[in-house]
This record gives C-alpha cells, structure tokens and sequence, in this order.
C-alpha cells in the first residue's frame, strides 16, 4: 500500500477553471466530433489528458529560465543541463531537442533502416510511429502479465527476457539496430521495470552488440517504485538509483516534459561519439545548432533545475500517493481499473466497465466522451483508437489487449478535492452504465488517428 502524503508545497498562483454547464458541454462534444483532443482547452474542468508538460513549474525553476543565456552557441544554459544530464544519467553526450519525438525521430533516422526490428517492452505511440516512418517494425515484447488488469506484480512493465532472447534468435542481431525499453511503461499502464529486468535485458541486447537506449520519460517515478517495491533498493537514494539504470544503458530518448516537469523540452544521449556527431547534423537540420536544439536558454535552465527537482523523495512519495489515492477511491468505488496503478495515471479498464460495448465501437472512447459530458473531465482512450491496426496479410483488424481509458496526473497541480470530484462523476457514471452506447469513426487520419479521428454516436 503506498501512503498518501500531504503535498510538499503550498500554492502561490492559481489559474481560474470552470464547469461549463451540461448543455454547453453536449454542444463542446458535438462540435469536437466526440474526440476529447479536439475540445478547446478553455471548455475543460480537470484536464486528465496528461501528464506531459501540463505540470506547475516550481519556484525556482522560474527563477531559474530569468537566469536563462540565450546565446546562439555554447550558452550557461546548455553546461547547466549537461551538468544535470552526466550527473543524474551520466552519459557522455547528448543533444536537447523540444520534446520526446524529436529525439526519437533522430534516434531513428540514423539507426533504423528499411526492414529492421525495434524491440521494446512497450514502445510510446510516438516512438512506434517515428520507427515506423523509417521502414523499420516496432516490436512489444512486454511480460504477459502486463495484460492481466487484476494482476498485482509490481513490475508489470518487465519485459519478458525468454521472449527477447526468443526474437533476437528470429530476426538476427544484424536486423536489429537497436533495443529500447521504456520506463515506466506508459502504453502498458504507466507499469514500473525493476533493476533486475533491466540489467538482464541490457545483457541480452549487450551480448548481441545490439545498443540499449532507455525511453526515460518518467526515470524518476520508475526509480521510486524500485525503491519502494525491490527491498534490495529501500536503502538507496532515488538518485543512485537511476544512476545505475543508466549505466546498463548506451543512451536515452527523454521528453522532459515528464519527470522534468517543464511545458516543453526533451533530449536524446548516448556514449557513442559517432552517433553523437551525426545526431548533431540531424538536430542541425531539423532543430537547431547542438547547445540548443529547438530550444530558448530559459527553457534548458527551467528543464535542467526540473531534472533534479524530479528525484526529491518527498515530491515523489507525494506524486505516486497521489495516483494511488485516485486509483484506491475508483477501487472502493468499483471501478476496474489497471492493477496495482501506475505513477502518472490510472487506467480504467473501459472492457469491464462497459462489457456490452464491443471492441470495433470503441467502449474506451464511449468512457472518455462520457466523464467530460458527466463532469467536464478530460481523459485520453488507449485501446482500439489508438492501437487497432490492419493486419498486414488478411487486412482484418487486430484490436489491443486492453481497452483503456487514462486519467493522467498532471505533477504538482489538482488536489484531492478534484480526485474526489472525479471519482464521484465515475460513480454517477457507473451508475448509468448500461444506457451508454459504442461510436464510429467518420474521419481517420493515416498515422496517429487518435489525435484528429472524429466519431459519430451509435
Ligand atoms: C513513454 C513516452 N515516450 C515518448 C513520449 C513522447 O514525448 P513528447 O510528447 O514530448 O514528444 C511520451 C509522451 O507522452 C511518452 O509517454
């Protein structure tokens, strides 16, 4: 059981929200074609979309970007963020880039070649896409566990070694030009790695010469439940133990608009000079000269106070009771919901919520349009909008494991007035469940369909 601890701050400025009335909000969602990504920001009471760059900067991290150098080359800025960068994760080199895609688009483009396999526990919607767009197959090879919503193993975003070992064997090391593993495991749950997985996996891609970069979006909350769940890591700082994550790795894609808790920012590392110096022809070309990426100075010194601000023990315990506290009350409340929960979300298991919804009329997208027409509250589906694909020989789709809905904690903003507000609305949707009904798509984009999709009731 983790505690809920009191927040470790106090509040100094606040942003005025409002709950728009019933009929404005069945108008906003008619107008939105049922997608919650396409609702004006302004028409939203608790934004639980994400967790990513919604969270509230500290003191000192707005204090830090006035100290922000905006020198074209070699700025205070970038040696302040190289400092965080080789002390926390203490890779030889890295590029900032202005948020995680960036990175993995470059990591990408000069690995991936047409025909190769990217292995993962989970790869991010974004990371699969930008492997994908090089010709290359993203491949999930997370523990079967993850799948089992009721299944409590605190380290459910393992990824299985036997069928790793199992995919080298079939598609040859030569095919695979790099392994990645990402923690926490966003798309599985928001599910811890533990120390050990990750040793091990490192070995079996190390013992291939296949190089082992981290998606390290949430290192942080990763490291804490490693804390927390691994007995052999209670006496650790949370600190030490990233940085021996790291070391099992050859470098790192991050979206420091996570666990660095800044609105925009992210970057790629790695101890390997070549690829160094050819990431910095890419970031050249794409993002800006290498101490900056697509970056201000404000913004590397905002994310280089945020890096380390990330691993205080007491915002963490905050941060993941948080999580718990909303996952416990939709528990009490029966709710499914995926068990135990992550660090930055709870993912309510749509499927057994609304068993009379079948896959092809998305019951994850029927949730999410139902908790903002019931509350004004924001979510994101993660099921067959975002995940159903055709299969590539018989062309039938192929839906997810899993039909979840994310409620996703923006880091140092609501508190438990509003988590009590949203387990309540859940209540009252729960309450009515079986009137609610499937949708269906009307407009789908090509890639990434679940950020400009539009539906229809049915
Ligand atoms: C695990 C993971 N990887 C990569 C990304 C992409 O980061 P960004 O949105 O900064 O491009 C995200 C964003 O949510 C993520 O959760």
């Amino acid at each position: 059981m983790i505690e809920h601890p009191p927040e470790p701050f106090r509040i100094k400025m606040v942003e005025p929200i409002q709950l728009i009335d019933q009929s404005a909000r069945e108008h906003v969602l008619a107008e939105a074609g049922y997608n919650t990504f396409s609702i004006k920001a302004e028409n939203v009471f608790i934004d639980l979309m994400t967790d990513s760059g919604t969270g509230a900067m500290s003191q000192s991290q707005w204090s830090a970007m006035l100290m922000g150098d905006e020198s074209y080359a070699g700025a205070r800025s970038y040696y302040r963020m190289a400092e965080a960068i080789s002390g926390i994760f203490g890779f030889k080199y890295f590029v900032p880039t202005h948020q995680g895609r960036a990175a993995e688009n470059i990591l990408s483009a000069l690995l991936v070649k047409d025909g190769n396999f990217v292995p993962s526990n989970m790869h991010f919607d974004t990371t699969e896409a930008n492997i994908l767009a090089r010709g290359g197959h993203p491949t999930n090879l997370v523990i079967d566990e993850a799948f089992e919503p009721t299944n409590r193993n605190p380290f459910k975003g393992n990824l299985d070694p036997n069928k790793l070992r199992a995919f080298i064997e079939a598609k040859g090391p030569e095919n695979i030009p790099v392994g990645m593993l990402t923690i926490t495991n966003n798309a599985g749950g928001g599910q811890p790695v533990s120390m050990d997985n990750i040793r091990q996996v490192s070995e079996i891609y190390h013992n291939h010469q296949i190089p082992f970069f981290i998606d390290a979006c949430r290192y942080a909350e990763n490291s804490y439940f490693i804390k927390l769940r691994d007995p052999k890591f209670a006496d650790k700082s949370v600190l030490e133990i990233a940085q021996e994550i790291f070391a099992y790795a050859d470098g790192a894609t991050m979206s420091a608009k996570k666990d660095a808790i800044v609105n925009i920012g992210g970057f790629l590392a790695f101890n390997d000079e070549n690829l160094y110096k050819n990431a910095c022809n890419e970031l050249i070309l794409r993002e800006g000269f290498p101490t900056y990426g697509g970056l201000a100075g404000r913004d590397l010194d905002a994310l280089a106070t945020g890096l380390w601000e990330g691993l205080d023990e007491d915002y963490l315990a905050y941060r993941l009771g948080q999580t718990a506290f909303l996952a416990e009350g939709l528990l009490e409340a029966g709710i499914p919901i995926v068990e135990p929960p992550g660090g930055h979300a709870v993912y309510i298991d749509a499927s057994r919520l609304l068993p009379h919804i079948p896959q092809n009329q998305f019951p994850g997208q029927t949730l999410a349009v139902e908790l903002f027409r019931q509350g004004g509250i924001r979510s994101v589906e993660i099921g067959s909008v975002m995940f159903a694909h055709p299969d590539p020989t018989s062309g039938e789709t192929v839906h997810p494991e899993l039909e979840l809905v994310r409620l996703a904690i923006p880091r140092r903003v609501y508190t438990e007035s509003h988590l009590n507000y949203v387990i309540k609305t859940l209540n009252k949707i729960a309450a009515q469940r079986e009137y609610l009904h499937g949708y269906r798509i009307t407009y789908a984009p090509k890639l990434l369909r679940h950020f400009t999709a539009r539906f229809e009731p049915l």
